[in-house]
């Protein structure tokens, strides 16, 4: 297409339609042994279903893919089933957000890649939220949709460092001293979250290209030498790591519950 012939932003905004792409095939080793790390409860509910219910608050996203540990769509799919509310359809959506699942692959990219895979050709913005992120904002996700449509190829939410940042040469044998090469200037640094989202054709185009490793979705468009923009990100939708986060997150849930009332 032609730069003429593109829709105006205006004309974008109306005509986009938004779909979500949540991998959550992932061991999460670090939480410690257990159930796959989307797979773990907060406050009963499996992290997962916080993280589809998140994205689904939008009223932009009107499809959610979930991509499941290699063996396990059927046991997700049951799942999504099992967290329906009444009125949901059994085995496709809840309210108005349809869901798919489909399976994952060894690598955060390659699932993701599996998820484009399955993506209808209507949705035109594609949203990438990491299931380990369950209490995203749904300000957070409509800040980035809103920016997509503005016009920007890909958009990712971001927060300013609280600890300083070094350059370290990472030690061959784990908790032995590293000599420290850099310290790059904190105020230029932002700690990025997910949704990332994105123009769907520069997503897909950017899987194609980038087949090293990379941690996130936007670093492959950058590689692309397209613009990557940041807003605001939320410290709610921190990722769940490590067991003390398990913690926070029970924190937070209990903070919404005393607050909302839900
Ligand atoms: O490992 P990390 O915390 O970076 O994983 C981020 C997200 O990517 C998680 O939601 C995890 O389930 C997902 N993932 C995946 N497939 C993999 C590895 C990770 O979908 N093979």
């Amino acid at each position: 297409m032609s730069d003429d012939s593109r829709p105006s932003p205006a004309e974008a905004r109306t005509e986009s339609r938004v779909a979500a792409v949540i991998p959550a095939a992932g061991r999460g080793v670090r939480l410690g042994p257990g159930a796959p790390k989307a797979l773990r409860t907060l406050s009963g509910t499996p992290m997962l279903i916080h993280a589809v219910r998140a994205l689904a608050a939008s009223r932009h996203v009107s499809l959610v893919i979930v991509v499941a540990p290699p063996d396990g769509a059927a046991e997700v799919k049951s799942l999504l089933d099992a967290h329906a509310l009444p009125g949901d359809t059994p085995g496709g959506s809840w309210g108005r957000t349809d869901f798919l699942v489909v399976p994952g692959g060894d690598s955060r990219q390659e699932s993701v890649r599996l998820g484009l895979d399955a993506l209808p050709p209507e949705y035109d913005v594609v949203l990438v939220h990491d299931a380990a992120r369950p209490l995203v904002p749904v300000d957070t996700v409509d800040a980035v949709i809103e920016a997509v449509r503005d016009g920007a190829p890909a958009v990712v939410p971001a927060l300013p460092l609280a600890d300083t940042v070094k350059e370290v040469e990472p030690a061959a044998v784990p908790g032995t001293p590293e000599p420290v090469l850099a310290t790059p200037e904190r105020a230029r640094l932002r700690a990025v979250q997910t949704p990332q989202g994105f123009d769907r054709d520069t997503l897909v185009r950017a899987h194609a290209t980038v087949t090293e490793n990379v941690t996130d979705d936007a670093s492959m468009v950058e590689q692309l030498g397209l613009r990557v923009v940041t807003v605001p990100g939320h410290e709610e939708a921190f990722k769940v790591t490590r067991p003390l986060d398990l913690v926070l997150a029970e924190a937070v849930l209990t903070r919404r519950r005393l607050n909302d009332g839900f």
